[in-house]
């Protein structure tokens, strides 16, 4: 099996050629990543002797062209991924996560390759804090920010070159990750090494906004399930029912970091911002015996903490420059 992975070199993708390493060595894996700010080859470091980076656009035609033909599946990772930068400046998101797909789709359309489609629960919108629904594949796309709606809008294409091409795709929309390699911009890192380097955690708004947290590699142990199980043409939402608010979540890091709970300091809130995402994962479940193997968002946490606690020649570099953003937009 030759597998391209686009996006290999960010965080959820670099997670996933180590998952592929270890539970399928027999596999040949090649990465095509842009490295672009959230990508960074030294995630790779303990692979780059066993797979084939490309550092490359996917947007890039020709390049997707050739790579997808030496391929027998393609999984689909590379996007612009942060809310924040997308309201900041849209374009990047329509170029990489619209154009981008279109390319891949256009490639493996032509080569009649296998594919799997990465998305986010964020292109349902939002529940109500005390609504005891959660998202399914039959929960309409209601989009909220630029980020949403260009995932949404690549899902989308997928079903459509499904259905008119006859395209051999799958989509999975899943929650928020966290996890080792996450870029400090995202909400669970950012708070980490802001404790680290002896500052106070930074919340949006009232705190009271939950995101349904899933460990990273179950993420991955679920698109290995999809890929290998899944239906041509069928979404799968991936989730491990990890609902949290926001404050819970800052008060437990600086409790495992052994700081005072409450010593956090409120910021201006993102505009849009989502109230709250809740995965359904009985399809995935029921239909394709999947289990995460995260059971205690705690002792992920914990972990999490750890990584970023012995890593801060990864997670430095990035720091200073992402705080800047943060402070010219108010947060
Ligand atoms: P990330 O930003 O850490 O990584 C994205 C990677 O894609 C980076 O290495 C970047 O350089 C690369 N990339 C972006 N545009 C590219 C282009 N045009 N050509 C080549 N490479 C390009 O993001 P992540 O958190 O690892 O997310 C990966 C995927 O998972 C995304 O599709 C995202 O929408 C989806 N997702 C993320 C989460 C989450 O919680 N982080 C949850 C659900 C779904
Ligand atoms: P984020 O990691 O940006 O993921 P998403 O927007 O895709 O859910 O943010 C997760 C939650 O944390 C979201 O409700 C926004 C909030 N947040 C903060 O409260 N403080 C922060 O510094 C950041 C980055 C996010």
């Amino acid at each position: 099996m030759k597998v391209l992975v686009t996006g290999g070199a960010g965080f959820i993708g670099s997670n996933f050629v180590y998952l592929i390493l270890k539970e399928r060595p027999s596999w040949q894996v090649t990465v095509i990543d842009k490295l672009g700010y959230a990508g960074n080859k030294q995630s790779l470091e303990g692979a780059l002797d066993k797979i084939t980076f490309v550092k490359g656009n996917i947007c890039d035609e020709g390049l997707i062209d050739s790579l997808v033909a030496d391929s027998d599946a393609v999984v689909h990772f590379a996007a612009e991924s942060h809310n924040d930068n997308s309201i900041a400046n849209p374009w990047p998101f329509i170029e990489s996560n619209l154009i981008g797909t279109y390319r891949i789709l256009e490639a493996v359309r032509k080569h009649s390759k296998r594919l799997h489609h990465i998305s986010t629960d964020e292109v349902y919108g939002d529940l109500e804090l005390d609504d005891p629904a959660k998202f399914t594949d039959k929960t309409p796309y209601n989009p909220s920010s630029p980020y949403s709606s260009t995932k949404a809008g690549s899902d989308l294409l997928v079903r459509a070159w499904v259905r008119s091409f006859g395209v051999q795709a799958t989509i999975s929309n899943c929650s928020n990750n966290y996890g080792p390699r996450q870029h400090v911009e995202k909400f669970i890192p950012r708070q980490i090494t802001e404790v680290l380097l002896d500052r106070k955690p930074k919340l949006y708004g009232t705190g009271e906004n939950i995101r349904d947290w899933i460990q990273v590699d179950d993420h991955n142990s679920a698109v290995l399930t999809i890929l290998e199980k899944g239906k041509a043409g069928e979404t799968y939402l991936i989730g491990a029912n990890g609902e949290k608010n926001n404050k819970e979540v800052v008060e437990m890091i600086l409790s495992l970091m052994g700081k005072d709970p409450m010593d956090y300091e409120h910021v201006t809130d993102r505009p849009g911002h989502d109230l709250r995402y809740a995965i359904d994962n009985s399809k995935l479940v029921d239909e394709l015996s999947w289990q995460p193997h995260y059971t205690s968002f705690e002792d992920g946490l914990r972990a999490t903490i750890d990584w970023y606690t012995h890593n801060d020649s990864w997670w430095k570099p990035q720091k200073a420059e992402t705080e800047a953003k943060y402070k010219q937009a108010g947060h």
